[in-house]
């Protein structure tokens, strides 16, 4: 397994973790966090015996956002042609399901990160929030955009426009997050999730996750004919054969890719 200088990485049965580790920073995703969570997170998707990756911070922090100090002094140019955090959409598009397993703050970028995962679990603890504005600017990774698919317009104004942060059990409300649990409770629980989403057939898996992506980037009908190739496709897979003879003998699947 590699070493990385921001996050630690660990396998934990079929499941890749990924634990942010800049606690001096709250979690800040400076260059080097973008390129060790990048890495980790193709690693992890290129190896069929991971079937889920849990993104995690710390009980005070998933992450503060992006590193102001690090972005401070850049001009725009710099930032363009720097294409400042435009390795992220890799992570956006790994195609192993990702959970993002939130406690404390997921403020700016940390919350734009949550939101590039396919589920969020959030602590009772949470806060989510997108304070660019604040600091001259507007969310950078895609916080005016995803935010308003996931909560609706109005609300993600409130938090753009105002700065306000929403509290995890305001965020589950909002559909911002899949659900809410104790803070003691979330590593477990991520773990538990990601365990049932592991033990899948990774086809339908990559299919599923695919679809769910193409379900906020396009048209209903670009959608609907997007799924229904993904559905057929998978019938010419080993687990498609597997799952089905295993409902009709009345057994549990074993399916070649889990
Ligand atoms: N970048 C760089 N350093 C950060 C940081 C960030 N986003 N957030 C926190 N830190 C640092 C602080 O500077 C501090 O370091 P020092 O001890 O060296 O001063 C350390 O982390 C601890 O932070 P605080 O002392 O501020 O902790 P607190 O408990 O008093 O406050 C907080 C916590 C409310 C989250 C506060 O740290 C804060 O407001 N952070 C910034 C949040 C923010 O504005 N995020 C958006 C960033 S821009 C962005 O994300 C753009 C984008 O869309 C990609």
């Amino acid at each position: 397994m590699t070493d990385y200088a921001t996050i630690l990485t660990e396998t934990r049965g079929r499941v890749g973790w990924i634990t942010l580790n800049r606690p001096e920073a709250l979690n800040a995703l400076n260059a080097q966090v973008m390129h060790d969570v990048v890495d980790a997170a193709e690693a992890f998707d290129a190896d069929a015996g991971i079937g889920a990756i849990v993104v995690t911070g710390s009980e005070r922090a998933f992450a503060a956002g992006a590193d102001i100090k690090e972005m401070e002094a850049l001009s725009g140019s710099e930032m363009l042609l720097a294409n400042h955090f435009g390795q992220w959409s890799r992570f956006a598009a790994v195609r192993t399901p990702t959970i993002a397993a939130v406690a404390g703050y997921a403020l700016g970028g940390g919350c734009e990160l949550a939101m590039m995962c396919d589920i969020i679990l959030a602590a009772d603890s949470a806060r989510f929030g997108q304070p660019e504005i604040s600091l001259g600017v507007i969310p950078g990774l895609g916080g005016t955009q995803r935010l308003v698919r996931a909560i609706g317009s109005f609300k993600a104004a409130e938090l753009v426009l105002a700065g306000r942060q929403l509290t995890a059990d305001e965020a589950e409300r909002s559909g911002l997050v899949s659900r809410v649990v104790p803070a003691a409770e979330l590593l477990d629980d991520a773990q538990r999730t990601a365990e049932t989403i592991a033990s899948k057939p990774l086809p339908a898996l990559y299919a599923a996750t695919a679809a769910l992506d193409v379900a906020v980037e396009s048209t209903l009908a670009e959608g609907l004919r997007f799924e229904r190739q993904a559905f057929a496709g998978l019938f010419d897979t080993a687990d498609q054969k597997e799952g089905m003879a295993a409902f009709r003998e009345k057994r549990a699947p074993e399916f070649r890719h889990r």
